[in-house]
């Protein structure tokens, strides 16, 4: 599974990418702002850190005016992916731009059906976001396993599954076992992943025992 950070604050994304762990980011309007950097400014530094694909939001709503930011976002650099909605302009948006070559999230996704047509409008990426369902009462994982029995049964449908609105390491497992093909996580996420209370303690117990044999390695 890919791990994309979801996030536009540049030093968190410097850090994490020294790992060699990103394989790539995603951005929305309100990452942005809470950023408080100038948006393309931020996108192109963005990019010029993580060589894989980097999302930018349109914040039009109707088609052309969708197609025109999203050209504009794609002349960034090469490795941005363009973000729109998941609504009827922004299908035939994620049309226009896919048919040029330029990638396309389709965010927003809260059905398997939505899903669906964003495969059909030639979407590179579909972010269904799982957080905000559970936040309803819902259980948004029942989503990344639903999309993925539907694109599995047509090999026309070559979008990538992008999980969203992670919230926990139970998020990020969950949806690798369910298949999905990218999940975009919280930088703090991120970095929990790695954590473990018995490794720390078996650590601790290896350099204790070592240090008794007086020994060194170099
Ligand atoms: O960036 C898209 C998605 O990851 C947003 O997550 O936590 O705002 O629902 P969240």
């Amino acid at each position: 599974m890919k791990f994309f950070i979801d996030t536009a604050e540049i030093n968190e994304i410097r850090e994490l990418a020294d790992t060699g762990m990103v394989d790539g980011v995603t951005t929305n309007p309100s990452l942005v702002a809470k950023s408080g950097r100038d948006f393309k400014e931020v996108i192109a530094e963005i990019c010029s850190i993580v060589e894989g694909p980097v999302s930018a939001e349109v914040a039009a709503i109707e088609t052309e005016a969708m197609i025109s930011e999203g050209r504009a976002l794609a002349g960034i650099a090469k490795n941005v992916a363009v973000k729109v909605p998941l609504t009827w302009d922004g299908l035939r948006a994620c049309r226009t731009l896919s048919s040029e070559g330029t990638m396309v999230n389709v965010t927003l996704c809260f059905s398997a059906n939505q899903a669906l047509l964003a495969a059909k409008a030639g979407a590179t990426f579909i972010s269904p976001f799982i957080g905000r369902l559970d936040d309803i009462g819902l259980i948004g994982m029942e989503l990344i396993e639903e999309i993925r029995i539907v694109f599995d049964n047509y090999d026309a449908l070559k979008t990538e599954i992008l999980a969203a609105s992670i919230r926990s390491p139970a998020h990020v497992k969950e949806a690798a076992m369910a298949g999905a093909d990218v999940s975009t996580i919280p930088p703090a996420v991120l970095k929990s992943l790695a954590q473990h209370p018995l490794t720390d303690k078996g650590l601790t117990a290896f350099l204790s025992d070592w240090k008794k044999t007086g020994q060194t390695i170099v």
